[in-house]
């Protein structure tokens, strides 16, 4: 019987996508695709993603670029202040940082358009520093492994979540085991109709146990 983490992570290096994003430790490209998925599924994101590297390949690049090139190349994406966003940070990242990324998630956080989700993928994915990413995926995994029936909506979730997370994380394996409960997320315990019977855990699921994939993570107000 293999614990949680470890068929995770077993999962996602058999399972997951071949990704641009996923080749490198570079946090400008990470960064990158990090603002462009949110609210964005991978394949819709990607078209952009490679248009955006092509076009602007560094962060001085994008920041050197008009901004209607930025916005231009963004349409279609919605959310349009997260390109607005994007411009404004390269432009600080290249020219007060000389080109070079905050090496902390505390320093991430920092940047305009940079949330803790984001600080903490780009964090862990570029430099492997050990904080958990807690997302939608992240509610959605751990609520029906663990049957947690914290309102995801409410104050406390977040703080419950990262700190459980946060417990699972691996030594010195942070990008991959962030990256495995995204794309765990992405593809097999999805919102709608999940394909428990194919499932690594069908025989550790709670909620699987408990008939409560349906109705969890709990979310009341909206
Ligand atoms: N969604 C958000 N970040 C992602 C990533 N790094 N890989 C796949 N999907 C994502």
């Amino acid at each position: 019987m293999m614990n949680f983490t470890n068929s995770l992570i077993q999962w996602y290096l058999r399972e997951k996508r071949d990704l641009p994003w996923r080749k490198t430790s570079n946090p400008y490209p990470i960064w990158l695709s990090e603002i462009m998925l949110q609210q964005t599924r991978v394949a819709q994101g990607l078209p952009y993603f490679l248009r955006f590297t092509e076009a602007f390949p560094t962060v001085f690049d994008l920041a050197a670029a008009d901004e209607e090139q930025v916005l231009k190349l963004w349409q279609g994406l919605g959310y349009y202040s997260r390109a607005r966003n994007l411009h404004a940070t390269a432009k600080v990242i290249a020219f007060d940082l000389n080109g070079k990324f905050p090496g902390t998630y505390k320093g991430l956080l920092q940047l305009k358009g940079v949330g803790e989700y984001t600080a903490a993928a780009i964090a862990s994915i570029a430099y492997g520093e050990a904080v958990p990413v807690v997302d939608g995926n992240v509610y959605r995994v751990l609520s029906r492994y663990f049957d947690v029936e914290t309102d995801i909506s409410s104050a406390a979730a977040k703080k419950e979540f990262f700190e459980l997370a946060a417990s699972l994380l691996p030594k010195g394996k942070a990008s991959e085991f962030n990256q495995a409960m995204m794309e765990f997320g992405a593809l097999q315990c999805v919102p709608k109709n999940p394909d428990c019977g194919n499932c690594i855990f069908n025989g550790s699921c709670l909620a699987l146990k408990n008939k409560k994939v349906d109705t969890l993570p709990v979310k009341r107000k909206k």
